[in-house]
């Protein structure tokens, strides 16, 4: 299959993009969060597509995205208080909410689960082809199974070409990690992934809001996951990443003992002056949403530019958009986390 890279703002591309959707075929989108690799939500054919294109496990339930908050209607039993208030202060955004299903969710989307995760994303291409499909479209993020989530529409090609329809440029992600995951299915309402949207948000409008264990912790051997993608190896890069807790006099110190063949570091914006190991940064130190924005290019750069096999990275503050940080670098390293003092 011959992919076809479509520039967003090109006359025709949201409408081309739309047809192959309605056609029940695949396109990369661009979100603020990450890219998505999109299907028509309400044709099970199509949905189960992504799965192969993504060499994703089929237990793994998809996210259907909307362009009105109407549309929610048709998707879930009902709409209780709680998501109006999620909506009204986090919708269009990076947030998803996870409620009991309606008999319009085709089993490939909900993965056999009994509820649908929803989002309304706020990027206006999403918005648009969402609209010009006229139907809601499921989307997990646009890489192949287990590698770094898509921020920019090169990642997508890397990643999916010959395997998908066509993937619509429309720039670089603002926020750069997936959305904030929220389940409303049960009380209290619970984080299973964090994302833009914090904790402390979500509890400024929900009161009690409790954290899943599997957020910073590897799942307990035999234990069901609440949210089926955070039993899988995800975000890694194919060296082997190591996070070093402690401070940055500490952190130089260990990278510089270890420096070696293949030895790479993931520091903060200007710490790779000190380090005699090749280096990426991935923001600054004081700035978690330059950390969310740059993380995922960051760890494929690891990879195609570094050819690094292993990589010690300073560890991310886990409070805020910090949180959305750690979680997803710590599944990076496979949990290995070694304190340095
Ligand atoms: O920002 C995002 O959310 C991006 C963009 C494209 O919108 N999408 C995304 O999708 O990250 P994906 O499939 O990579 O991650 C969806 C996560 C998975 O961990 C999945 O297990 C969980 O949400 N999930 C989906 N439906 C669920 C459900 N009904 N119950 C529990 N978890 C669910
Ligand atoms: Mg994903």
């Amino acid at each position: 299959m011959q992919t076809q890279l479509l520039q967003a703002d090109a006359p025709g591309a949201i409408q081309t993009a739309a047809a192959i959707l309605q056609n029940g075929g695949l396109v990369g989108i661009p979100t603020e969060t990450v890219y998505g690799l999109a299907a028509n939500a309400l044709d099970g054919a199509a949905v189960a597509k992504i799965f192969a294109a993504k060499g994703r496990p089929m237990d793994n339930p998809l996210i259907v995205h909307i362009s009105h908050f109407e549309q929610i209607y048709d998707l879930v039993r009902e709409v209780p208080e709680a998501a109006k208030k999620l909506a009204e202060q986090f919708w269009p955004g990076p947030l998803t909410i996870i409620l009991p299903k309606s008999a319009r969710i085709p089993d490939e989307v909900s993965a056999g689960l009994d509820t649908v995760a929803v989002r309304f994303p706020s990027h206006p291409v999403a918005r648009a082809v969402i609209d010009a499909a006229g139907v809601p479209l499921a989307a997990p993020s646009g890489n192949l199974s287990g590698h770094p989530s898509p921020t920019t529409a090169a990642h997508v090609m890397n990643d999916m070409d010959g395997r998908i329809e066509a993937v619509l440029d429309g720039g670089p992600c603002s926020v750069g990690v997936e959305s904030t995951v929220v389940t409303l299915a049960e009380q209290p309402p619970r984080l299973l992934r964090p994302g833009g949207i914090t904790l402390e948000q979500l509890r400024g409008v929900l009161g009690q809001v409790e954290m899943d264990d599997a957020v910073l912790h590897p799942l307990a051997d035999g234990k069901c996951a609440a949210s089926p993608g955070m039993k899988y190896k995800h975000y890694s890069p194919k060296a082997n990443v190591i996070i070093l807790d402690g401070s940055l006099e500490h952190y130089i110190d260990y990278v510089n003992t270890h420096a070696g063949d293949g030895v790479a570091a993931l520091c903060y914006d200007g710490e790779d002056k000190a380090l005699q190991v090749p280096s990426i940064c991935y923001g600054g130190e004081e700035d978690c949403g330059e950390q969310a924005r740059e993380l995922f290019d960051a760890l494929r750069e690891l990879d195609e530019q570094l050819h690094a096999k292993t990589v010690y990275a300073r560890c991310p503050e886990p409070e805020g958009v910090g949180l959305a940080v750690y979680n997803r670098l710590i599944r990076a390293a496979g949990f290995e986390v070694i304190d340095v003092g």
